[in-house]
């Protein structure tokens, strides 16, 4: 057998094995959807106090912050945060909806990626917050949800495959 396919196997499932990890780290149950109605509705009536993007407002960042999740622990306490005391100058005043989406906004600016599944005031105690759906926000804030989140697992994927394919036609080459 030809020197240098044994690597290449273990190269191509490492990167299979780099593929499953990263599309299930810090993934919750929120959808880009919800993040994005979230920031119309921030932009409309949360701006004005917590800042563009949530950021160097008066009230508190909202916005890539590394303690803000795992205070509340849950997805939760966060959405009643929110619903029971914003806007501070008019509480009470969020729809059940508006309320989630600004919960679901506030994961996405904070590492937590959406796993397509809508949160819900049902699901929300499951949604935990702690260090492995938490990842340590980036240095650049997030602004929107992106949609290229799926391509590293994705792209991961596809080089597995690809080495793993080398791989077998150079051993049948060999043989
Ligand atoms: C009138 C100003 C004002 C508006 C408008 C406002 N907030 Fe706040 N917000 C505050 C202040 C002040 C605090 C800090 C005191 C507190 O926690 O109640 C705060 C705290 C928060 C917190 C908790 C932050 C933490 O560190 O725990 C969240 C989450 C939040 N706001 C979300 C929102 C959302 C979402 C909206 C829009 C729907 C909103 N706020 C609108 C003033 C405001």
């Amino acid at each position: 057998m030809r020197r240098g396919t044994i690597p290449l196997f273990i190269l191509g499932f490492a990167f299979l094995i780099a593929a499953m990890l990263s599309s299930s780290m810090g993934a919750a149950a929120y959808t880009d959807t919800q993040a994005s109605a979230g920031m119309t509705l921030f932009s409309q009536k949360c701006q004005g106090c917590h800042g563009q993007n949530g950021m160097n407002g008066r009230a508190p960042q909202l916005n890539g912050r590394a303690d803000l999740l795992t205070k509340y622990g849950n997805a939760a306490a966060l959405y009643e945060k929110i619903h029971t005391t914003m806007p501070r100058n008019a509480p009470g005043t969020l729809t059940e909806e508006q309320a989630l989406d600004a919960t679901a906004m506030i994961m996405s600016w904070n590492g937590v990626k959406a796993d397509g599944t809508a949160l819900t005031t049902a699901n929300a105690a499951s949604v935990k917050f702690d260090s492995s759906t938490t990842a340590a926000p980036t240095t650049a804030p997030t602004q929107l949800p992106k949609t290229g989140d799926g391509m590293l697992p994705f792209g991961l994927a596809i080089a597995g495959m690809a080495s793993i394919a080398a791989a077998i036609v150079l051993r049948r080459r060999s043989a």
